[in-house]
């Protein structure tokens, strides 16, 4: 018999799994990116592709198959590729051969691994780099970039905002040193890269900018076009945009070949992963210079296409999405809902914890552009959901959200 907390996570986490192999069979990514995204973005102990081997494509393919005879939701109707595997006795880990290959427990390369000849490489110097935004985004990707040698010159509206980034990172430097990661003269070099300025033209000569201000294509197109005019020939101009579309940015340039995605993670000093976002007109050696930094800066890349949610958003917050769902059904609390996803599926943080960091604002804003752009009845917002941002409940942020933090 199931308990009562088993029961939760494989309602919750068997779409999601369902999902990754929609997005892996459909070629948007790779096998490898679609686990390494869930496991560097979100702090997973692996990846949904992987999971499913260990779980049995079986397993998950008959508890599917019996949910989508309730449900009739697409969502839950297990995907082409899950069914075939199974016919053709590909169940996973157990046998050796599922979506990876198997040996002694472990998975062995195979014909789609990547060789390490394949490592990308810097194809443009990027020595300085520029920031454009001081949120918490912002600040964390400054920190990134000085932490590991770079000169940053980030750009602000006051001072009072250029100095909010200086207290985060010097924050964060204190909080190393006491856990003994760090010491003073690191901190002092840290912060000696840092280089503020509350205009634009400070950016002329980086030689790569990453913008983190708001979600407005309005704002960010204006942007774009000023930073075109400012910046030096041949810089590389980036988007961490988690929901508008880049080609969008690159239009608003004369350089669109140099106009890319570089989607970081909440907290960004923290999670290693940067989903690198093409669009048809960016150039490959911008692509593979911008993945060759990210792994100079101790993140790992993603390659992904210019299309909403990427591979991380666009499963994470379906998930998130139907655990708001879960819990409107009554019959299981919030917090039971996170502790069985932490304790059965050792996922980080529990998904009402995790909505409250990212910030109910921002989850329904990305919940809603996925329900545009794939069109599936069930991923329309949870009521829940909308109505804490009606409620100006958007989560730690605002010391509530699903959960209070007064
Ligand atoms: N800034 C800098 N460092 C931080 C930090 C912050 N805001 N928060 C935590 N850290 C550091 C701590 O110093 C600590 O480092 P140490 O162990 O080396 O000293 C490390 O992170 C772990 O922190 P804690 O021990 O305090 O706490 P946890 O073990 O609970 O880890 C966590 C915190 C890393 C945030 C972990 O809970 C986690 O991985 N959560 C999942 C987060 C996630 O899913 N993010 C993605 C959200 S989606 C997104 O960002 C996309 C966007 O488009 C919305």
């Amino acid at each position: 018999m199931t308990s009562h907390s088993e029961q939760i996570s494989a309602t919750l986490v068997y779409p999601y799994l369902n999902h990754a192999v929609r997005m892996y069979e459909s070629g948007y990514a790779t096998r490898g990116d679609v686990d390494a995204g869930m496991r560097f973005g979100c702090g997973y102990p692996v990846g949904p592709l992987q999971a499913l081997d260990e779980i049995g494509l079986d397993v998950v393919r008959d508890a599917l198959a019996a949910r989508y005879a309730e449900s009739g939701d697409h969502l839950h109707q297990p995907a082409e590729l899950l069914e075939k595997l199974v016919a053709e006795g590909r169940t996973g880990r157990g046998v050796g051969r599922g979506l990876y290959t198997w040996a002694d427990g472990a998975v062995v390369a195979d014909e789609e691994t990547p060789s390490s000849d394949d490592a990308p490489r810097l194809r443009h110097e990027v020595r300085t780099v520029g920031v454009v935004g001081t949120g918490t985004m912002a600040a964390g990707i400054v920190e990134v970039f000085a932490k590991a040698g770079h000169e940053v010159t980030y750009v602000g509206r006051s001072d009072d905002k250029l100095a909010g980034v200086v207290a985060s990172i010097t924050k964060n430097q204190d909080r190393a040193i006491a856990k003994g990661r760090g010491d003073e003269a690191t901190k002092a070099a840290v912060l000696g890269r840092l280089h503020g300025a509350t205009s634009r033209e400070a950016l002329a000569e980086v030689d790569l900018v990453v913008e983190a201000i708001a979600e407005d294509l309005a704002v960010k197109t204006e942007l774009f076009a000023d930073l075109d005019r400012i910046c030096k020939p041949g810089a590389i101009l980036a988007t961490t945009t988690s929901s508008l579309p880049i080609a969008r940015c690159a239009d608003a340039t004369s350089r669109p070949e140099a106009v890319i995605g570089m989607h970081f993670f909440n907290p960004a000093p923290v999670m290693k992963l940067v989903e690198v976002v093409t669009t048809e007109r960016t150039a490959p050696e911008v692509d593979e210079t911008v993945r060759a930094l990210c792994a100079r800066v101790g993140k790992v890349a993603v390659s992904c296409g210019d299309r909403a949610g990427f591979i991380v958003n666009a499963l994470l917050f379906p998930y998130l999405n139907d655990a708001a769902l879960l819990a409107e059904q009554g019959t299981h609390s919030l917090v039971e809902i996170d502790a069985a996803i932490k304790e059965q599926v050792g996922l980080p943080m529990g998904p009402f914890e995790l909505l409250d960091v990212v910030g109910n604002d921002v989850s329904l804003a990305i919940q809603q552009e996925l329900h545009r752009e794939f069109g599936e009845p069930g991923l329309a917002p949870a009521r829940t959901l909308e109505e804490a941002v009606a409620e100006g409940r958007l989560g730690r942020k605002t010391g509530a959200g699903f959960h209070d933090y007064s």
